[in-house]
């Protein structure tokens, strides 16, 4: 569903004043309403740009931000950098209108700058909306599922409930994939496997808790079955009136080694 909210003239670029990282920390408990011991604090974000890391912020036209991607720098376990992205925030009256979608293209044309090949973030595999942006608008692909990935002590409201199982997204920025996915491509080939996920787990947990719970067992039960045979994930299907589905293939690793190549 598309926002109706209009939507402002608005310019992406990166934060760089301390009022503009006051401005982030604000966003964080306006989005996810995080009490201030779970806000990322001020500091961290002077850090990140001083240590490599940057933050991309969507700005109106009288420098008010209402959206950020805040991206750390990052080592594989072969000392290879990479880019973890850890948070991605649109003002919620603003969301659903392609906003999200801008901020992560800022972080790929950063990525592409400074040379490095890989962006990661993680996401809550029963976020319907976050799959969907993340796997199908973006050309995001899944080969880690991490089980109460930062514990049940989160004081954010989209947490609440619930162990806070994540998917670890891989971002192979110039990759064919990506740029298929990004050009509205979708892949034609049969999925191996299909886990199923609610539409909207907000309105489930308003409802029932256990089947909540029910759906983010049967999430991970599916993902680490079908990861631990060999397959990832690398494609979405959001059903509007029901279910959605996450699509398996078997995993040739070619992005990877070819990314590296480059
Ligand atoms: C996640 C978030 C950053 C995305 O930003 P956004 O500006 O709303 O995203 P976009 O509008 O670019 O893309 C969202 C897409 O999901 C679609 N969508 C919305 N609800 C959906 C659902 N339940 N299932 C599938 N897709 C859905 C939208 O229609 C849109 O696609 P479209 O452009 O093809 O219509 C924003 O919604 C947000 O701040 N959410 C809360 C915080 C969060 O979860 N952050 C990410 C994890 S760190």
């Amino acid at each position: 569903m598309k926002s109706d909210a209009v939507i402002p003239e608005y310019t992406i670029r990166q934060c760089a004043t301390l009022e503009e990282y006051e401005a982030c920390l604000q966003m964080q408990r306006d989005v996810w309403q995080f009490s201030d011991l779970d806000v990322t604090p001020l500091r961290s974000f002077v850090i990140t740009r001083r240590s490599g890391g940057f933050t991309m912020g969507a700005f109106d036209a009288s420098n008010k931000l209402f959206g950020f991607a805040h991206a750390l720098a990052a080592f594989d376990e072969n000392l290879r950098p990479y880019y973890y992205s850890q948070m991605l925030a649109v003002e919620p009256r603003l969301q659903n209108a392609g906003i999200g979608v801008k901020l992560k293209l800022a972080q790929r044309e950063h990525a592409f700058k400074t040379g490095v090949p890989l962006m990661t973030w993680t996401f809550d595999p029963l976020q319907s909306r976050n799959a969907y942006l993340n796997i199908i608008k973006l050309g995001g692909v899944v080969r880690r599922y991490y089980v109460n990935y930062y514990g049940n002590k989160s004081t954010s409201a989209l947490h609440r409930g619930l162990d806070t199982d994540r998917l670890f997204v891989e971002w192979w920025v110039r990759s064919d994939h990506v740029a298929d996915a990004l050009a509205g491509k979708r892949r034609a080939d049969k999925p191996e496997a299909v886990v199923e996920v609610p539409r909207d787990i907000e309105a489930v947990k308003k409802q029932d808790m256990d089947e909540a719970r029910h759906w983010q067992l049967h999430a991970r039960d599916g993902f680490q079955k079908r990861l631990s045979e060999g397959l990832y994930c690398a494609g979405f299907e959001a059903d509007p009136n029901g279910v959605s589905r996450y699509l398996f293939f078997r995993d040739d690793q070619r992005e990877r080694e070819e990314s590296y190549k480059q």
